[in-house]
């Protein structure tokens, strides 16, 4: 299976963090499946808001904690799952989440890990770490290689180049930094 690292960023702000939202949704194409993981606050909600807002979703757009499933109205159909709460795969079938991510629209799943078996072989991940999360952001970083070099967001940078600073920028981090990571996988290729 391939699995491709499409980008790395570091943002310092939610409001930067919506920008590469917003630039990501330009990127999507209906039938697209992106899998949000991070632990609670790393960002998952925010930056799907910002990819609704640039996908021309008119709906609010809050985590569908308690309903599972959000379905708004943009550019595309919108579907915005939530499996925090779900302990069985069985409770997903009779949500017919099969329907929904071999569709039409596009889905944005929170807490996917229940279902990675179900995800299409064609999907994306966002892979989001609390600044809390990033004591260990060296180590981090040399644990993963740039894939393609396909950019399409305007913020920080960590390049191959820049790997070896990482471990000073650690000094620097604050409570409102995010790593964000954008993987694409497809089963299809090897
Ligand atoms: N750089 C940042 N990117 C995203 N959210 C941030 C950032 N800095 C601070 N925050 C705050 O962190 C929280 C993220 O919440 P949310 O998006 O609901 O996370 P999740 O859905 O992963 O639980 C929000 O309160 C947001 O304002
Ligand atoms: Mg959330």
């Amino acid at each position: 299976m391939a699995k491709i690292l499409l980008d790395r960023l570091i943002t310092h702000s939610p409001e930067q963090t919506a920008e590469f939202g917003k630039n990501f949704a330009l990127r999507l194409s209906p039938s697209d499946v992106i899998a949000f993981k991070g632990s609670l606050g790393s960002g998952k909600t925010t930056c799907i808001r910002a990819i609704c807002e640039g996908l021309q979703v008119a709906e609010i757009v809050t985590s569908p904690t308690f309903t599972l499933i959000n379905e708004y109205h943009g550019r595309f159909p919108v579907y915005h799952f939530d499996f925090y709460r779900i302990h069985d795969v069985r409770e997903l079938e009779d949500l017919g989440v099969l329907e929904y991510f071999y569709g039409d629209g596009i889905c944005l799943v929170e807490w996917p890990e229940l279902v990675e078996e179900l995800l299409p072989p064609h999907h994306f991940l966002i892979r989001l770490y609390h600044a809390n999360e990033m004591a260990d952001f060296g180590k981090l970083l040399h644990d993963t290689d740039i894939g393609s070099s396909d950019h399409w967001s305007n913020n920080t940078k960590i390049n191959n180049e820049e790997k070896s600073v990482g471990v000073p920028e650690i000094k620097r981090l604050s409570p409102n930094d995010r790593l964000i990571e954008v993987y694409e996988y497809d089963r299809t290729r090897h």
